[in-house]
């Protein structure tokens, strides 16, 4: 270990039930603190499976700046408020080191080629399509779905975790606000909400910044979404969300609500009959 590596510490904590707001609010002060002091980064991520679970992340910029936080009156009192709020349960410290990044990014490029295998496969199998079921090529594919119990009692509730994502929504235009929630294969939840922009055509909806979100993280293999708005009657993806939502998650369950209820769920292959795809190229 020498002084210039990057120092990690990743904690698991529990939040107050009813303090969560309050705690990321304070989290976020203290994510700023550490980067006008230059003592590194922070991130403080939500487990969606968990709603009180957080994982509070922190990069600091080598050893010294780690142990000149750590001795930081500033930092002491903001610690201090959290604690007031959440409760740490697990740490994991951890040392980035410049070959085993290296090592990370050989790992990930093999994973990439083995994708893009799959994706040559797509066009040779019979894959998602609807109309037929002789999807052998989709059962592989979908293999990991049936690792986990599609909606049943202990799994994740997507729903609640769409609802959270909705209130990021940048809805300044159509005032329309959005929230999805999409479960990767290994059960882990990505949010995405819709965020529009000045020129209304480069609007992204929900759906879309959730999986981009998850593809861009690595996961390749997904069960569910879960789409929320305020409205009486559901609000179902639109076209474009379709189209990518089947590409890169094949025939997800679409569950659909508002604010207090269901709205029904759907499979998409039902949503997108006759769906154009890499194998159709
Ligand atoms: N929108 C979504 O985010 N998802 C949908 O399923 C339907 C529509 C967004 C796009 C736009 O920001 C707003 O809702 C109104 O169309």
């Amino acid at each position: 270990m020498n002084g210039s590596d990057h120092r990690l510490s990743v904690a698991l904590v529990e939040v107050k039930p009813g303090k969560e707001e309050e705690f990321l609010a304070l989290s976020i002060r203290f994510e700023a603190l550490l980067i006008r002091k230059e003592y590194g980064r922070a991130e403080t991520i939500r487990d969606e499976a968990e709603p009180l679970r957080f994982y509070a992340v922190r990069h600091w910029n080598d050893l010294s700046a780690a142990e000149r936080c750590h001795g930081d009156p500033e930092i002491q009192v903001l610690t201090a408020q959290l604690y007031q709020l959440a409760r740490v349960t697990h740490v994991v410290n951890g040392v980035r080191r410049p070959d085993s990044m290296k090592l990370l990014t050989g790992d990930r490029r093999a994973r990439v080629e083995a994708d893009r295998r799959t994706g040559f496969d797509r066009r040779q199998h019979n894959l998602g399509r609807s109309g037929g079921d002789q999807r052998v090529g989709v059962e592989r594919r979908m293999g990991p779905r049936r690792l986990r119990d599609r909606g049943g009692e202990g799994s994740v509730d997507l729903v609640a975790a769409a609802r959270r994502a909705r209130v990021n929504a940048d809805a300044a235009f159509s005032h329309f606000k959005v929230g999805a929630a999409l479960e990767a294969a290994d059960g882990t939840v990505i949010t995405g909400c819709n965020i529009e922009n000045a020129t209304y055509g480069l609007t992204i909806c929900a759906e879309r910044v959730a999986m981009f979100k998850a593809l861009s993280d690595g996961h390749r293999a997904f069960t569910r979404i879960a789409i929320v708005a305020d409205t009486e009657s559901p609000t179902p993806p639109c076209g474009a969300c379709r189209q990518i939502l089947w590409e890169f998650g094949g025939n997800l369950e679409v569950q659909l609500a508002n604010l207090k209820e269901s709205k029904g769920v759907h499979s998409l292959k039902d949503l997108l009959p006759l769906p154009f795809d890499a194998r159709l190229l």
